[in-house]
């Protein structure tokens, strides 16, 4: 924007100085706003084709977006945009950087071109950072095929993996059939997802939903999952975890564990899930460990409000944990489970044993508690059955089926 002198000829000096200095402001803010440090991948390559690699057009902003000392936006219009492989490291010059999706971001349609690089979007060493809308989608079926036919397929890609970062906001992303786990988050303070969307088929296999692992602080509230493995699994060197308002199925459950799979390990603690619905899955809530010997455990649990409908195992400790029986350790298991509440869980089990605890003959489960708990079997028509193996608490107020502890 240019102010010659000549157009204003007629002004007087005073009201001229005024005039240009005025001008020079405006035009000064529309430059910080048109460039608002916002990064729009469409202007960097990237086509909403769903066809053209716009790897590198992602990866530009990104660099764009993370080298800026001011607030950053990347922005992702409508559309579907091929992204292959993609890093996204800090640190970053700021610490506010957002990413607004409005488009649907895909992985390539060959599964072997993700097949063995284990990530499909890795974010790492990044500290304040949001992601707003999106769909990601994975395109696992063709691998989950592959799997299923049983011939040699590649082990697949996570959707997005969060490592080593903090403070992180992840909100109404969708996850669509991912080749394996859809959102992990590893080494990690304070992450919240809220209203995230995940979705698979029920059969696919290792697609858990969220994974949570070496992090404290996490938080995943009012969220939908559903897929062929676990909803939210914990794992290992977690602490401070709280899930509310989370519907779950098909799938897993929500499952602590599986733990005790390494000698060394660190625990679990001080994890709350409130406010659950599970639909049809195959566990309710869950605290699963390998039979072997392992420094790991967890501690202050707490389960409260859920509702069960048609589940397999509502309630469920499984210090035997061994899928298919293939290759089991056989051994007593070396995690700890203790202070573990379950309190107001009503529903309906799928199969006779509704609420089973088998603990390790080693380290038996201590200060389990359970408090307002009703679940049948078949819709009321049988009664429901509690196991207890090495397991010791206190039952409180009304419980059925009654409780072994
Ligand atoms: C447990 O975790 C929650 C967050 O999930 C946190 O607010 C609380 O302070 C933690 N409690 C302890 C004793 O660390």
């Amino acid at each position: 924007m240019a102010l010659t002198l000549s157009s204003h000829s007629t002004l007087g000096v005073a009201s001229l100085l005024f005039i240009s200095f005025h001008i020079a402001i405006i035009s000064s803010q529309a430059a910080i706003a048109a460039t608002a440090d916002e990064y729009n991948v469409v202007s960097l390559g990237a086509k909403p084709d769903g066809v053209t690699d716009s790897t590198r057009a992602f990866v530009g902003a990104w660099l764009a977006a993370c080298s800026s000392e001011k607030p950053a936006t990347i922005s992702v219009p409508p559309g579907r945009f091929l992204v292959g492989g993609a890093t996204f490291s800090g640190p970053c010059k700021s610490n506010a950087i957002r990413w607004r999706i409005q488009g649907v971001i895909t992985a390539p349609a060959d599964y072997n071109v993700l097949g063995n690089v284990g990530t499909w979007l890795l974010f790492q060493h990044v500290d304040g950072m949001s992601i707003s809308g999106g769909i990601l989608d994975g395109r696992g079926a063709a691998l989950w095929a592959c799997k299923a036919s049983g011939k040699n397929c590649p082990s697949g890609a996570t959707t997005i993996l969060f490592s080593n970062s903090r403070n992180i906001v992840v909100r109404k992303l969708t996850s669509l059939n991912s080749q394996l786990f859809h959102i992990v988050i590893n080494g990690c303070q304070n992450v919240r997802l809220q209203g995230v969307k995940v979705f698979a088929s029920g059969e696919s296999p290792n697609t858990d939903g969220v994974h949570v692992q070496l992090s404290s602080g996490v938080a995943i509230m009012s969220s939908k999952i559903g897929t062929g493995d676990d909803c939210v699994s914990v794992g290992a060197g977690t602490t401070n975890l709280w899930i509310e308002n989370v519907a779950c199925g098909p799938g897993h459950g929500i499952s602590i564990g599986s733990l005790g799979k390494d000698l060394e390990e660190a625990g679990v603690e001080n994890v709350t899930v409130k406010n659950v619905v599970f639909g049809g899955t195959q566990n309710g809530l869950r605290i699963k460990s390998w039979g072997r010997p392992s420094t790991g455990f967890a501690k202050n649990i707490l389960f409260q409000h859920a509702i069960m409908s048609n589940v397999k195992n509502p309630i469920v400790i499984d210090q035997n944990y061994c899928p298919n029986n293939i290759n089991c350790p056989g051994q007593f298991s070396g995690v700890k489970i203790s202070d573990v509440t379950y309190q107001d869980i009503h529903g309906t089990s799928a199969t006779e044993v509704a609420v089973k605890f088998d603990c390790s003959p080693k380290n038996p489960c201590t200060g389990i508690r359970i408090e307002d708990v009703k679940i049948t079997y078949r819709n009321d028509q049988q009664p429901a059955q509690a196991s207890c193996v090495n397991a010791g608490g206190l039952a409180f107020g009304l419980v059925q089926p009654s409780s072994c502890l």
